[in-house]
């Protein structure tokens, strides 16, 4: 059966964990789809892995527009979820509801991720849950603020800013999201933050106590040349593929 919000939060209440992974392309997609993952993101960290930027801030929508539509293809029954880019939101209440709807109107995909906590953005998520978009909230390390907080750090580390992120993810849950991922913080301050609300917690880098669990499918397959300190990556897909095509390789010039 084709999963919807309501699925993924019926999962908490059910005590079954959340399955989450990213893709940009359709054949990747078809493939997490067929593994039966709950929530396939289009991330924004498209930019970084597919598209080669060494940070998610030059992804536009139109980038994410064209690879959601690929992953929608390529997708049965999982959600969809795709990220909106830096600046695609920020800006104004109009430009978030703006944003928001092209990526439902043009790619088949079920809901949006945005990043923050701050007013504006609790604001924005209220009125977009309000004429029927499924908003996830994302919390902790937000990579499009990268160089406001100096590099992919680990956050909430001091008691002051775990109070912020434990009020942000309460006010998000307010506004109306269905889901909240949890990026690189404290395993302690996730389980409190799991605890504290009714939907569910997606953690990454954020310890085994969320209800669920998101990964970059390349660093999970590891693809990547670079992957963050608390990946553990599952395969060595990147070894596998250059023994592939160098065996080919030495074929093609043997012949
Ligand atoms: O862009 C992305 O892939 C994400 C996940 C790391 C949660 O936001």
């Amino acid at each position: 059966m084709a999963r919807t919000i309501q699925h993924i939060i019926q999962k908490k209440h059910q005590g079954e964990r959340v399955v989450a992974l990213t893709a940009s392309d359709y054949l990747l997609a078809g493939v997490l789809d067929q593994a039966g993952v709950d929530i396939i993101l289009v991330g924004d960290s498209l930019g970084m892995v597919t598209l080669g930027y060494a940070t998610t801030l030059p992804v536009t929508m139109d980038d994410m527009v064209h690879h959601a539509k690929a992953v929608c293809r390529g997708v049965k029954q999982a959600l969809v979820v795709v990220d909106l880019p830096f600046l695609s939101y920020q800006s104004s209440l109009e430009q978030s509801i703006l944003s928001a709807g092209r990526i439902l109107k043009e790619t088949g995909a079920q809901a949006v991720k945005v990043e923050g906590g701050q007013p504006f953005m609790v604001e924005a998520i209220e009125r977009l849950v309000q004429i029927g978009i499924p908003v996830m909230g994302h919390v902790g390390l937000t990579p499009q603020s990268v160089h406001q907080v100096g590099g992919f750090r680990r956050q909430g580390t001091t008691p002051e800013t775990e109070e912020i992120i434990l009020a942000q993810a309460l006010a998000l849950e307010r506004a109306g999201i269905f889901a909240l991922v949890l990026e690189h913080i404290p395993s302690s301050l996730a389980a409190q933050l799991t605890k504290s609300l009714a939907i569910p917690t997606i953690g990454i880098g954020a310890g085994t106590s969320c209800d669920g669990q998101i990964l970059v499918t390349a660093d999970l397959l590891g693809l990547s040349e670079w992957h963050p300190p608390f990946v553990k990556p599952y395969a060595n897909l990147r070894s596998l593929i250059l023994d592939t095509v160098q065996a080919f390789a030495a074929d093609v010039r043997s012949y």
